[in-house]
């Protein structure tokens, strides 16, 4: 459970101009299942505002998004609803707050520990800085990949990492290194004064309670997909 201490009312003008203003009044609790759909919003909003779209309908919402409009309703009321009857929402007011919800309104600078394939693909991946996310540095163990640029981006050896973290501001530290070194070098992250992990290796950090680990596991959405085939080819009679 995430807790917001604040709530947001919405006043339009008769020309559908809005202005808001943010009051403290209760905490609320937030789902994380509600959390967890907040990047998708995101998402979406932002492809509307990029296409010129000001403001939309739940319905319309819905039919973009395939999630019920009163999904929708209720996901945004947990924030005291941004949303106007009649109306609909400000795409750019709301993919705002949900972006400050989000934390997106801060960079957040990370560094990448593994320069194999996997930690070469996030390094390319230029959209992160769209994000707010800045990638500072990216460390290996093998000496041949030492000097290495991605994106402008050197590859540093892992003796570097300690002062670097410390001296650069780096939050967020990915983690694409084979499993059984990763808990080591978790704990030597922590020990530099990372925030957040964002781990790809397939094992359990066992990190102190204020770092903030978030684990990916591809297989695990390609086994969703698995499932998701068998049981249309069981409806559809396929194979
Ligand atoms: P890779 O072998 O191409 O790259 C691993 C890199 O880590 C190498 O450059 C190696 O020199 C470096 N390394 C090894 N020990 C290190 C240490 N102590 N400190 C810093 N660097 C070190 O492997 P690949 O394919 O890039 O995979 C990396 C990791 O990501 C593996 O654990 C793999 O299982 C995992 N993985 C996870 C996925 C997911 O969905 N979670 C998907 C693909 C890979």
């Amino acid at each position: 459970m995430v807790k917001f201490d604040f709530t947001l009312t919405i006043h339009y003008n008769k020309n559908g101009i809005f202005f808001g203003k943010v009051i403290r009044v209760e905490s609320r609790e937030i789902s994380q299942a509600v959390i967890r759909r907040l990047p998708r919003y995101y998402r979406y909003l932002g492809e509307l505002l990029e296409s010129g779209v000001e403001r939309i309908s739940s319905n319309d919402l819905s039919k973009r998004m395939k999630v019920t409009a009163s999904q929708i309703r209720q996901d945004l009321n947990n924030f005291g609803g941004f949303g106007q009857q009649g109306y609909g929402y400000n795409v750019k007011y709301l993919y705002t707050e949900i972006g400050k919800i989000l934390g997106l309104e801060n960079d957040h600078n990370f560094i990448i520990i593994g320069a194999g394939n996997l930690g070469q693909a996030l390094a390319n991946y230029g959209s992160f800085e769209k994000r707010s996310f800045v990638l500072k540095g990216i460390f290996d163990v093998n000496p041949t990949l030492k000097g290495m640029t991605i994106r402008g981006v050197p590859v540093r050896m892992m003796d570097e990492l300690k002062d670097y973290i410390r001296e650069n501001d780096i939050e967020i530290a990915v983690l694409t290194i084979p499993k059984n070194v990763a808990v080591d070098v978790a704990k030597e992250l922590v020990e530099a004064g990372i925030q957040a992990i964002w781990n790809f290796a397939h094992v359990d950090l066992n990190v102190p309670d204020h770092i903030i680990v978030e684990s990916v596991h591809l297989s695990e959405s390609l086994m969703r997909l698995s499932y998701n085939i068998s049981r249309y080819n069981e409806e559809h009679g396929g194979n």
